[in-house]
């Protein structure tokens, strides 16, 4: 399953300098058939509600088999999420598409780091392709490649 939180449906209008020009429905065509080309599922989805991303999550620990997530600005707030994600027990990789680090202060903690496998950042929407590549190994070291959707 490949989350997306708040504002990320606003992707290539919003800060473009920051977030670059692709827009989401862009980077679900690219990370769709980059998938595909590593024998997964993705069920992409985005919601400006924290809520919805915790339900998703608790959706995924019953049929995914791994999770990319985006959180957005809930990365840096929310112990619901990390709640969810702890739960799920599933290998999670985190996403973001600017460097988190070279930006203010309160946007290098992340409540998502602590129950993600591993955290990809920097890259823009190449970003989730990279994820993908690190989850299918992930999924394949646990389950055997393709037994479920990531
Ligand atoms: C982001 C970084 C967050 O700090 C920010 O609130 C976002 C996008 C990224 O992809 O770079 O909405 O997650």
């Amino acid at each position: 399953m490949l989350l997306n939180g708040p504002n990320l449906n606003l992707l290539g209008v919003r800060e473009p300098e920051i977030y670059g020009r692709e827009t989401l429905a862009d980077v679900r065509q690219r990370t769709e058939r980059h998938a595909a080309g590593l024998g997964l599922a993705v069920d992409f989805r985005q919601s400006n509600h924290e809520g919805d991303l915790v339900s998703w999550i608790q959706e995924a620990r019953e049929k995914a088999s791994g999770i990319v997530l985006n959180a957005g600005a809930l990365t840096h707030t929310s112990v619901a999420i990390l709640d969810a994600l702890t739960a799920a027990e599933l290998p999670t990789v985190e996403v973001h598409l600017s460097n988190v680090y070279r930006r203010e202060s309160f946007r290098h903690r992340s409540y998502v780091s602590r129950a993600a496998t591993g955290v990809i950042c920097g890259f823009g929407a190449k970003g989730y392709v990279l994820a993908l590549d690190a989850l299918a190994e992930l999924v394949a070291a646990r389950t055997g490649a393709g037994e479920r959707p990531a």
